[in-house]
């Protein structure tokens, strides 16, 4: 019964052992990062999860709250978040990963989620949360950042174009069952 279980299941395996490798992998990368000061945007800590994790909620149909906290402990130094007069009012999660390419080893950066408190939108802080975090992206030799944005999400992708992002392709099945997104990156180097 458990052999067959297990036969069953093989690509679930292959999937896991995959996101092992690439999570050590992201960590290996982070090693000896460098935090440069930036102004009202921070990093994470845990008296600050319960604020982002309704922020993300109001944000966002599905809840992450198990894989923001996973995030919040494997990738602290590159969750940042938001402030305004000493209130989190948004946060932007990355997570890295590595790419070989002719040139040799590259460092990438992913955005896993970015939110905005829907109170605070349309200020201007989302955009600046996202410079001050690309600056310390360059400052660490990331030589790009990629995100996925659901096609339907006009704000976002206004406010990542804005950025100087572009769309690369788009893809189905990556923000939601059925759901249509773009691939969009941002090169740095
Ligand atoms: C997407 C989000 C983070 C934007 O944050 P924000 O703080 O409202 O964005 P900003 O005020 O910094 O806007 C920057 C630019 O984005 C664009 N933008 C932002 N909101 C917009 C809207 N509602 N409609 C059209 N363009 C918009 C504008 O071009 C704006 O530039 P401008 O002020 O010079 O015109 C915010 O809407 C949010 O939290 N949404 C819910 C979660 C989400 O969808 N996250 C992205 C998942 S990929």
């Amino acid at each position: 019964m458990g052999l067959i279980n297990i036969h069953a299941k093989p690509d679930v395996y292959l999937r896991s052992f995959n996101n092992i490798l690439w999570s050590i992998a992201g960590s290996w990368l982070l090693k000896g990062w460098k935090q440069i000061g930036k102004e009202n945007v921070d990093t994470v800590d845990d008296t600050m999860l319960s604020e982002i994790l309704r922020i993300q909620a109001e944000g966002f149909e599905y809840g992450r709250q198990g894989e923001i906290l996973k995030y919040s402990k494997k990738f602290r130094k590159i969750f940042y978040v938001i402030k305004s007069q000493d209130r989190i009012i948004g946060y932007c999660i990355y997570y890295l990963r590595p790419d070989f390419s002719v040139t040799g080893l590259e460092k990438r950066s992913v955005i896993y989620s970015i939110a905005i408190d829907r109170e605070f939108r349309n200020r201007g802080f989302g955009r600046k949360l996202l410079e001050e975090s690309i600056k310390e992206m360059k400052m660490n030799s990331v030589s790009a950042i990629c995100l996925y944005v659901n096609i339907n999400n006009l704000p976002a992708i206004k406010l990542y174009e804005k950025i100087g992002f572009s769309i690369i392709k788009e893809i189905k099945d990556i923000c939601g069952q059925k759901e249509r997104c773009y691939k969009m990156e941002l090169k740095l180097a």
